[in-house]
């Protein structure tokens, strides 16, 4: 397979600050006392940005914003659609000439002092994840950090989009390759992680001359404004950057009807993708596409067992298990299930759930009501085919969309834990025999995003890693995910890479010239 590895890992969270909160507040007088604040700082937006205005829909209907902790309204934001879609990306079309024009340079400066914005706006933009999506506040500052580490590492590569020269077959002649960008893209983004897939696919997209229509998903629209909002006071000009939500298959329609937008990169789910793979065919468009997964993450007899559930419990965990890359299906070798088994049990047990600016809490809500009864039938589905729930299996005392962490063992290939993405955290562990097996077992899915091994064995890291039909392999690591590494999937977990030198692929036509 010519799919990249991933082998090394960054964690997330290593260079966080520590925010302290006074104590003697209440979790909800406390989150009003932030949520207030926010509204009042210099990055809050609640409009759509196009052109450079911030604008509301043109019929003034609105949706709110919810925290999912609380259920509080945090703000209203424009229930926008077709028209306000076709003047965002009429305005990117038009700011497309000059900002292609500018020099690598010029547009690099732009990215750096962006990229400066968000961090020293770091603590604001986490507080503002925290309660739109639920994670918790120390995840929500390390997903600020990742966000903010894509336009840096995008500021630098702007100035590496490389050509080439190729020796002609006549002698007067000169062969050139050029690498332009597409032009207009429309990128669709989702809830789970509100800034850094924006910045994964914005970041590249401006760096190489690309203008950008922004949809963020409705549920957590508040923080891809505040970075349009710090794009726009690190000066990057009008129309470059253009934000609209509310209406998603009327937006998403505008953006594939038109022939002006070249370009449709996506982070959802599979069924979505598949559905604007068919809509892009009638304009040509190119399309990167990051779905589904449905991770497998093998615990080998011969692994470190502290290291395979430290490993585990962050590649199950993160984010509540709402990533596409967490663990789905834990693949345990015979020999070492019961005490794994055992030992991930009592590290799950210690994760605290609750509010996400609750110091110490690691495990927040689920996005929304649709989200928990997902994870309920699934673990119901499970237990009515001989599963056993040996922690958690419920939904949590503090109400709300909580759901305790949970793990069930005997769970089998055939039941729907095992064969889709469960989206909440729930870790279901599957027994094998063979290497063979688990190979096997890891590879009987549509999909192909991450997979995860835990092995000491060094033959082993490389035959399994090189077996398993994934983009990304964490070997003994859970989390794999850094700007500098190409994050995507095979299968039907997508198309295209995000990140890394190959990123910006994405983003260019490649011209060939040839001069007599
Ligand atoms: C995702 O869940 O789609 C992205 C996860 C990551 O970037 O690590």
């Amino acid at each position: 397979m010519t799919v990249a590895r991933l082998a090394l890992c960054k964690i997330l969270s290593s260079h966080l600050p520590r925010l302290h909160l006074p104590s003697a507040f209440s979790s909800a007088s406390r989150q009003m006392s932030i949520a207030a604040a926010l509204k009042n700082s210099s990055i809050f937006r609640s409009q759509g940005l196009i052109g450079g205005n911030w604008i509301g829909s043109h019929d003034g209907k609105t949706i709110q914003v919810n925290n999912p902790a609380t259920g509080e309204i945090i703000a209203d934001v424009p229930f926008m659609g077709r028209q306000e879609t076709s003047d965002a990306i009429s305005s990117a079309y038009q700011a497309f000439h000059s900002w292609s024009k500018l020099t690598a340079a010029e547009r690099s400066k732009y990215l750096r002092k962006w990229y400066d914005l968000l961090m020293s706006h770091k603590e604001e933009l986490g507080q503002l994840i925290t309660l739109e999506q639920g994670k918790p506040l120390k995840e929500a500052l390390g997903e600020v950090g990742y966000g903010a580490s894509f336009i840096e590492f995008f500021a630098e590569e702007a100035k590496r989009v490389y050509g080439d020269i190729i020796p002609a077959t006549l002698n007067d002649r000169r062969l050139f390759v050029l690498k332009q960008p597409v032009g207009v893209v429309g990128a669709i983004t989702p809830w789970n992680f509100p800034l850094a897939m924006i910045t994964r696919k914005v970041g590249p997209a401006l760096a190489c001359g690309c203008t950008v229509v922004v949809k963020p998903s409705e549920l957590t629209p508040l923080t891809a404004l505040a970075a349009a909002e710090l794009a726009l006071q690190a000066g990057i000009p009008p129309g470059v950057l253009n934000v609209v939500m509310g209406n998603a298959p009327e937006i998403g329609d505008a953006l594939l009807s038109s022939s002006q937008v070249r370009k449709i990169t996506f982070t959802g789910s599979t069924a979505v993708g598949k559905k604007l793979m068919a809509g892009a065919a009638g304009t040509v468009k190119r399309l990167s596409l990051e779905l589904g997964g449905n991770a497998p993450c093998i615990v080998f007899d011969d692994a470190d067992l502290d290291v395979a559930v430290k490993g585990t419990l962050a590649a199950k965990f993160r984010n509540s298990g709402q990533t596409c890359v967490c663990a789905n299906r834990v693949l345990v070798q015979d020999g070492i299930y019961e005490k794994f088994a055992e030992a991930f049990s009592k590290a799950v047990q210690n994760l605290q759930v609750g509010d996400g600016f609750t110091e110490g809490v690691v495990q927040g809500p689920l996005i929304n009501e649709a989200a928990v009864q997902k994870v309920e039938s699934f673990v119901q589905d499970a237990i009515s085919k001989g599963a056993k729930v040996i922690l958690g299996g419920k939904r949590h005392s503090l109400g709300m969309t909580f759901y305790e962490p949970t793990v069930v063992t005997d769970v089998r290939s055939e039941m729907l834990l095992a064969r889709e993405e469960v989206f909440g955290p729930v870790a279901p562990l599957l027994r094998f025999k063979t290497e063979d097996e688990a190979i096997h077992i890891a590879n009987d899915t549509n999909a192909g995003l991450a997979a995860y091994i835990f092995t000491n064995n060094v033959q082993r890291t490389w035959r399994v890693s090189e077996a398993l039909e994934y983009g990304l392999v964490g070997v003994n690591e859970g989390i794999i995910s850094t700007e500098v590494a190409p994050f995507g999937g095979v299968k039907q977990s997508g198309l295209g890479r995000e990140g890394s030198k190959y990123g910006i692929d994405e983003y260019v036509e490649v011209i060939f010239d040839a001069v007599n």
